[in-house]
């Protein structure tokens, strides 16, 4: 059931296949060795203990760094050695750990400016205004979409922390993409803003395939059939809800940590 919203692989195969995937800096091995398979739609949380190396792997994906060795496929196409925005293009977009938003912007411009990212047009200095309305209209539609119309003048740096999370998740939506890397969307928000964030989820395509970095157990076993725990950079294990909360050595160097 591959999604027909973007251009580019084959459309065979599971929508993220991680083969020995490995990075270093200096001495340091972040992501060891990972395999690692995401099949289409699929709903997935990364866990693990702090350095673990799960926001390495998510700046491996989204071609932040690249890799010292192994490979990384979507949808059956090697990506390994792709820039940063031909992935994109494909259809894989992300949010960050710490927020990263144009604060000094309204909620309208910020969600534009994802509108416009994947656009090849927007180097062009002279372009006819209907490129400029397709923009304005799937913003707009963002904005509905994401219950952030009410909200569309304010600046961003008056909004409350959990509007901001709510935003970048939207911002990463907007450019319509296959695979959404999300790390600790949850990081800082209230219950109630964490339900609210959970319900937004779920809300989603199901065809979009979401990998999400998540320390918070309740939000984590809502969202995922499935639990990947890194440990040292490395694939400690997988398994259901049931399997992870009863896994013994999860439960020490993780859960029993918290
Ligand atoms: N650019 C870099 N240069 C050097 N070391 C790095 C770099 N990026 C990450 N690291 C190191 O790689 C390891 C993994 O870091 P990473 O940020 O991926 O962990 P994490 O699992 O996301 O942890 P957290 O739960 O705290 O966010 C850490 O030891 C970190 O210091
Ligand atoms: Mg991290």
């Amino acid at each position: 059931m591959a999604s027909t919203q973007k251009g580019g692989g084959d459309g065979q195969g599971p929508c993220l296949l991680l083969d020995d995937l490995t990075v270093e800096f200096g001495g340091l091995r972040a992501v060891d060795s990972v395999n690692l398979t995401i099949e289409t739609g699929e709903r997935r949380v990364l866990m693990g203990p702090n350095g673990a190396g799960k926001t390495t792997l998510f700046n491996l994906v989204s071609g932040i760094y690249p890799a010292t060795r192994g490979r990384i496929l979507f949808y059956g196409q090697e990506i390994t050695r792709y820039p940063i925005h031909r992935r994109a293009a494909l259809g894989i977009a992300r949010t960050y750990q710490v927020t990263n938003l144009f604060r000094c912007l309204s909620v309208a411009e910020n969600i534009l400016m994802s509108c416009q990212a994947l656009d090849r047009s927007k180097f062009v200095m002279v372009r006819p205004l209907s490129s400029y309305r397709k923009h304005v209209n799937r913003c707009d539609q963002v904005l509905e979409e994401f219950n952030l119309w009410e909200k569309r003048n304010e600046l961003v740096k008056n909004l409350s922390h959990g509007d901001q999370r709510h935003i970048e998740v939207a911002m990463a939506l907007a450019e319509k993409p296959r695979l959404l890397l999300l790390d600790e969307p949850a990081a800082g928000l209230s219950d109630a803003e964490t339900k609210e964030l959970s319900a937004l989820l779920k809300r989603l395509d199901p065809s979009i395939t979401i990998l999400m970095i998540e320390h918070d157990l309740d939000v984590a076993f809502e969202f995922a059939e499935r639990i990947t725990v890194l440990y040292h950079g490395k694939f400690l294990t997988e398994g259901t809800k049931e399997e992870i909360k009863n896994n013994a050595v999860v439960h020490d160097i993780y859960l029993g940590a918290e």
